[in-house]
């Protein structure tokens, strides 16, 4: 959604209009598949010859090792091997596998299901394909960075194609969880901390999976998760508890779910959390009240890993028997891999706890899912070794990635125009853990899958770009966390034989992802050590972050006259970063997360509310105001800040009306100018104000924005359109309104700055 702002549905005075309302934000309605609708005749019959065993089995989603990518990743709950599969599978006790990869074993596994169970039910091959396969693509907050939904669409599709080719049919992706904890390291995994932006690019990589055609070879089911509201556990730290207002349930974390359905999403993953003490994967308010009676969604429902079985720990299910049955009761129709819905349905639903109605509503639901991707006509599609041979890492594929990487980096400082620079005449010092290493540049999903031969580390894109490739020296200086011998003596010798520093700094991939959340934001201390010595050789420097979440930056690094947030770019980082550092590309990449000043500031988000006691701007006026004692309560790089090498300046706002009636449009229009010498791309950005509501209301909220490609010289006029819809707030009695009133609304480089106007929303029958 760029230039186009959305308009809805009628305003809603209850949830489910309300909940027409929010889609609406995302400009889209909630869909409901129509293959879910046409399947069931078909269903029906099988249904009727089904034993509880064989639907309990179905219900079932297991590891697949049969053709494991990496080996047992978790041996204590990995209770199933290859063989113990095989047999499950024929005796149809299984519905799904998961990560596995390879056609040619897929292509057997199959044929065990599909010739040798007595009901001959494909299985659903599933993985996490979260930003590439073979090929791997920027992390998914890096890609956000791109403000490019169009870039998110073909990367998805791109990693659909090679998936499939491999034998998948289904992915746990995308992940839409709204993060405003940099603590958190699964920050790394979703679009950032903005609602907003969280819809459009949830949208589109639902969109990218899935194709033009579900039953196509090349298409992936894809599954948004995690439901819900686990980008909100407190303090960061993974798997905790969260506490939310509904409000904020509603406004912030549920949207991005609700576009991802609108774009035609057919399954759901719930989250591992609880939230306000109901675990997420037991929650049958969220999982069935408000999913399927508000929202209508008809599809499938899939627990998150060992999700049901941790009911149990969570305090919440006596036992495991009593955790498939409050799993099942609230609505997850498969489990994932604790095996408790093979163990215990058969038993639950002989006793009379579980209505046999229940397990065959998530049953049919299952089975209408294999129906949708044209499984029960083709048991053997995407299943085909020579397309796999075909479509993987592909130079299309690899060309995409070097793409999305160079879109995706954020330039944060360039005092003097110290970058690009030139590929001839100057000698650069490439120092850093990260300089010439090849097993940081994936991201955390990438040991998954990746072909990691592929992988393209920093020194090798730069030299391919340099006209004396020996112009470039080569000091790791320390490694991620520990020192490395004589490291910092030689990076400072090469910092001083060179005309420039290119400094590599950040976080390894396993500082970031599931199960990594970090107490502080900052760069491991032995790199900050060796930045400061190399620093001292009084050379300018470029920092390369390397990061999978906003970063706090100190010191030389904060200092630096240029900076580029590179984050984990994929198989081509280090090409991708040599066209942004040379200047091939030149970067447009925008901050999805805010970048705090401190990590004690965190959960930090640049769409907070003012507080009575808002921090005045003269920063020497500090008592008793929302601010901290020793700093401002500021970003340190703000959410939608990014430079480029052209210089872009927005002039002449417009709005067609100052007082918007109820029912009416508001067209806001400016004029966007590359005043720098390079052809460039901006993201204008609008945000908007409500001024006084029956609710404190966020100090700005994203409402659009717009890419736009500009020669030197040249300008181009932007358009957004706000409706009242686009004005709604979740109010009294947890409704969605609109109230009237005045607002004030930003057209900006970013969520700090802009030309501002005001506009008032009139009240119903006002013209
Ligand atoms: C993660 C999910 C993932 C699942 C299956 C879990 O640990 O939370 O995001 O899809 O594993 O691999």
């Amino acid at each position: 959604m760029t230039s186009k702002t959305t308009t809805g549905g009628p305003l809603g005075s209850n949830r489910r209009a309300f909940l027409s309302g929010a889609a609406a934000l995302a400009g889209l309605a909630v869909a409901t598949p129509r293959a879910f609708a046409r399947a069931s005749g078909r269903i029906e019959a099988l249904l009727a010859e089904m034993t509880i065993e064989e639907k309990a089995g179905q219900l079932s989603c297991f590891a697949d090792m049969i053709r494991p990518p990496v080996g047992d990743m978790n041996p204590l709950v990995n209770l199933r091997n290859a063989q113990t599969l095989t047999a499950e599978i024929k005796a149809g006790r299984i519905g799904v596998l998961m990560n596995g990869v390879g056609a040619q074993a897929a292509l057997e596994t199959q044929k065990a299901a599909v010739e040798g169970s007595r009901l001959k039910i494909p299985l659903l091959f599933a993985a996490d394909v979260i930003h590439g396969f073979r090929t791997v693509f920027p992390i998914p907050l890096a890609e956000a960075a791109s403000f490019d939904p169009h870039l998110a669409e073909r990367t998805a599709r791109a990693a659909a194609s090679e998936a499939s080719a491999s034998g998948l049919h289904w992915t746990f992706a995308p992940m839409v969880d709204v993060a405003r904890d940099q603590r958190w390291g699964r920050v790394a995994e979703g679009a950032g901390e903005d609602p907003y932006l969280g819809q459009v690019l949830a949208a589109a990589r639902v969109r990218g999976f899935q194709g033009r055609d579900l039953k196509a070879d090349d298409s992936m089911l894809a599954t948004p998760k995690h439901f819900a509201a686990y980008g909100a556990v407190t303090a960061g730290l993974e798997y905790n508890s969260v506490e939310l207002s509904e409000a904020t349930l509603r406004e912030v974390h549920l949207p991005p779910f609700q576009a991802a359905f609108a774009a035609g999403a057919m399954t759901v993953m719930s989250a591992f959390n609880d939230v306000n003490g109901v675990p997420a994967t037991a929650n049958k308010r969220l999982l069935t009240d408000v999913l399927r009676g508000e929202w209508g969604f008809k599809g499938v429902v899939i627990s998150d890993y060992t999700a049901d079985q941790e009911l149990v720990a969570h305090g919440y299910a006596a036992d495991d028997r009593d955790a498939a049955r409050l799993a099942i009761l609230a609505g997850i129709d498969i489990s994932m891999q604790s095996g408790l819905y093979v163990r215990y349905l058969p038993e639950l639903v002989a006793s009379g706890a579980v209505p046999i109605a229940t397990v065959d509503a998530a049953v049919r639901r299952v089975r209408a899912l294999k129906e949708a991707i044209g499984l029960f006509d083709n048991p053997y599609r995407s299943l085909d070794p020579d397309a796999e041979r075909a479509r993987t890492a592909t130079p299309a594929a690899r060309a995409l990635s070097r793409e999305a990487g160079a879109r995706s980096i954020v330039l944060l400082k360039n005092d003097k125009g110290l970058l690009p620079l030139p590929k001839a005449g100057k000698r650069i010092a490439l120092i850093g853990p990260f300089a010439d290493d090849r097993d940081n540049v994936l991201g955390a999903w990438g040991g998954f899958f990746a072909d990691r031969r592929l992988n393209v580390d920093l020194a090798t894109g730069l030299r391919a770009q340099l006209a004396d490739p020996g112009s470039l020296i080569v000091e790791r200086g320390c490694e991620v966390e520990t020192t490395l011998a004589g490291g910092f003596e030689r990076a400072v010798a090469a910092a001083q034989a060179a005309d420039v520093v290119l400094l590599a700094v950040g976080e390894g991939q396993d500082m970031t992802g599931e199960a990594k959340s970090r107490t502080d934001l900052r760069i491991p201390p032995v790199q900050m050590r060796l930045a400061e010595a190399v620093a001292a050789a009084g050379k300018p420097v470029v920092v390369l972050l390397r990061h999978g979440r906003a970063l706090q930056l100190e010191g030389v690094v904060r200092d630096a006259p240029a900076i580029l947030a590179t984050w984990f770019l994929g198989s081509e980082m280090g090409n991708a970063v040599a066209d942004v550092v040379f200047g091939t590309v030149n970067p447009s990449g925008r901050l999805p997360v805010s970048f705090p000043i401190d990590s004690g500031q965190e959960p930090f988000f640049y769409n907070g509310r003012t507080t009575g006691r808002p921090a005045p701007a003269d920063p020497n006026a500090q008592e008793y105001k929302a601010r901290w004692r020793s700093i401002r309560n500021d970003a340190l790089y703000p959410f939608g800040y990014g430079l480029g090498y052209a210089g872009f300046v927005l002039s002449d706002l417009k709005l067609s009306t100052a007082r918007l009636g109820w029912n009416d449009t508001l067209r806001i229009t400016a004029k966007a100018r590359n005043t720098g010498q390079t052809h460039g791309e901006h993201v204008v950005q609008l945000y908007i104000r409500d001024r006084v509501a029956s609710r404190t209301r966020p100090v700005r909220e994203l409402k659009g924005f717009q890419r736009v490609a500009l020669a030197p010289g040249a300008d181009r006029e932007v358009r957004f359109d706000l409706r009242r819809e686009n004005l709604m707030f979740v109010g009294d009695n947890d409704y969605w309104l609109a109230e009237p009133g005045m607002f004030d609304l930003w057209v900006a480089n970013s969520s700090v700055d802009g030309l501002a106007a005001s506009f008032e929303l009139l009240p119903p029958g006002q013209a």
